[in-house]
């Protein structure tokens, strides 16, 4: 304990190459195959680097590369320090960790540290019996009265969160399939494995780590039932799932999970490395619990990729998350769990645009704004054949699933559009065309390639946007969102009502640094704004370029 009586107080600093970056996930199974088996692989990914590193981020995130018997891709871990034989060896992780370095790129890496596979060796030997060594690693409990599972938690992908093991007569709990069995952080020792596990991989280079559902390890110590919401919400996360019909007040978002992070804050300051939380509480009150200086560093604000392509939802659902966690979020625009912004926003060519100026918007945002990959390339989901189901939320549930924003990048024109030389994992879908590779679109100033770098590299000309300057909504009303931040820079998005063209009266002295759409312009401080486009002007003349 220190002089002030703290004890256990740890106030963490913040990477420098954090601040002010700009995010990129992978999806490794469908970002670049070298080796014709149709899988995406490490290899793939460390030839395509390159491409990351012009089109200017910092930071790449890689979904789980561990051996997993893929029940949901990776995020079934059966060994934390293993590598994925279909992604390629340890060796190939050092390779990609190298390159990326090299080219000044910081690597994520995915940790799932809610549950394990129903194969990996902790859950075998939990299955052996009562009183195995590491029982008490997972989440048992005797049945319920009627020989049911305890109590009435459900699983995110459907049925039941709870599974009898009939060798051992009692139900393991698992918030995802049943061969996801929940790890138990009651115990001391599931703490003390992860806390070494974190330690491996910072000692190997890794830069940080993406934690999956990190507002889910704690239950309720009395595993009480969850109350049924009165009116199940109208928007249920897609998958029309019975966990939506719950209010999640004992199995999600317990007291005691920031806990842990303070734990490994001190180990990931000590190797200045990030902790990136993916928590999923959508109350920016609630979420900045997570985010302190002696916690995670940064939670994604999954709000930003549900809102509507609606001014007053984006004002009003954004700016409370500003206003409560300042400089401490990421912004996704989509991810793998999500449709692409570009198909949440319409599809096709107006869907492209409108993702681009709502990715100027969130690159005005303190923090961290985060592409998936195809976002760059101005992706839509991919329309796949019938009968075409590798998620398991659709062949559990018969819904739509995550498998259209899954499938394989389009690198270049020819078959599977450059992604591999065999057959891939799952089809490039039937819409994508050899217009929408990144070869065709490299080097095209009109593309949505083109248009993404020279925004990331705007923003990063711009100090006011990756720094501190505090962050102002200017635009209380009507079609147009705009921020400024400090007295140096204004972002405008223009979300469009049918009305045209919309006009802001800035500073005469105000210069169009980039826009997503060559018909806006700026004379003489009148900014002329078309619909479904976006503006980062430089309001003072030693701010313009
Ligand atoms: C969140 C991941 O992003 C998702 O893909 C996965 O299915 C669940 N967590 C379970 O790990």
């Amino acid at each position: 304990m220190d002089s002030t009586g703290r004890g256990d107080e740890h106030s963490g600093h913040r990477p420098g190459w954090w601040l002010g970056a700009v995010g990129y996930e992978v999806y490794v199974r469908s970002f670049a195959d070298s080796d014709g088996d149709g899988i995406g692989d490490l290899p793939g990914l460390r030839a395509r680097l390159p491409h990351l590193a012009d089109l200017g981020v910092d930071v790449v995130w890689l979904t789980p590369v561990t051996p997993s018997p893929q029940r949901d891709h990776g995020y079934d871990v059966a060994d934390y320090l293993g590598v994925e034989p279909d992604y390629g060896t340890l060796d190939d992780l050092r390779g990609v960790l190298d390159d990326a370095h090299a080219l000044g790129l910081k690597v994520l890496m995915d940790l799932v540290p809610n549950h394990t596979s129903d194969l990996h060796p902790w859950f075998l030997d939990a299955c052996s019996g009562r009183d195995a060594a590491h029982r008490d690693f997972y989440v048992w409990r005797e049945p319920g009265p009627d020989g049911g599972p305890p109590n009435n938690w459900v699983s995110h992908f459907g049925g039941p969160a709870w599974t009898f093991h009939a060798a051992t007569g009692q139900y393991y709990m698992h918030l995802f399939l049943p061969e996801q069995p929940d790890l138990n952080w009651a115990e001391p020792r599931v703490w003390a494995a992860f806390e070494d596990i974190l330690t491996a991989w910072f000692e190997r280079g890794v830069d940080g780590v993406r934690i999956d559902v990190a507002h889910s390890l704690v239950e309720d110590p009395h595993f009480r039932d969850n109350p049924l919401l009165d009116q199940p919400p109208s928007q249920d996360g897609g998958t029309g799932s019975v966990f939506d019909r719950f209010a999640h007040i004992h199995d999600l978002d317990q007291p005691g999970v920031v806990d842990i992070y303070r734990r490994w804050r001190r180990i990931a300051d000590a190797h200045d490395a990030v902790l990136l939380g993916e928590v999923y509480v959508l109350d920016p009150g609630k979420l900045r619990r997570y985010v302190t200086d002696d916690a995670l560093h940064s939670a994604f604000a999954f709000d930003a990729i549900k809102v509507a392509w609606d001014a007053q939802e984006i004002r009003s659902t954004l700016a409370p998350y500003v206003a409560a966690c300042d400089d401490r979020l990421s912004w996704p625009l989509s991810s793998h769990d999500d449709p692409h912004a570009a198909e949440r926003f319409g599809g096709g060519e107006v869907g492209a645009r409108r993702a681009l100026a709502y990715l100027t918007l969130l690159c005005a945002l303190p923090g961290v704004p985060f592409l998936f990959q195809g976002d760059e390339l101005g992706l839509d989901d991919a329309v796949l054949p019938e009968g075409v189901a590798e998620d398991p939320i659709t062949l559990r549930l018969g819904v739509r699933g995550r498998d259209p924003q899954r499938s394989p990048m389009p690198w270049e024109p020819g078959p599977a559009l450059g992604f591999t030389l065999g057959t891939p994992w799952l089809p490039v879908g039937s819409n994508r065309g050899p217009a929408d590779t990144a070869a065709a679109q490299q080097g095209d100033p009109g593309s949505h390639l083109e248009r993404t770098r020279e925004l990331l590299a705007t923003r990063g000309r711009l100090p006011a946007l990756t720094g501190h300057a505090p962050l102002e909504w200017v635009v209380d009303e009507g079609p147009v969102v705009a921020v400024t931040r400090g007295d140096e820079v204004l972002v405008a998005l223009h979300v469009g009502d049918g009305e045209g063209d919309a006009q802001l009266v800035l500073p005469e002295e105000a210069r169009l640094c980039y826009a997503t759409d060559p018909r806006a312009f700026l004379v003489d401080g009148e900014l002329t704004l078309p619909e479904d486009a976006a503006v980062i002007v430089a309001l003072d003349e030693e701010t313009a370029p």
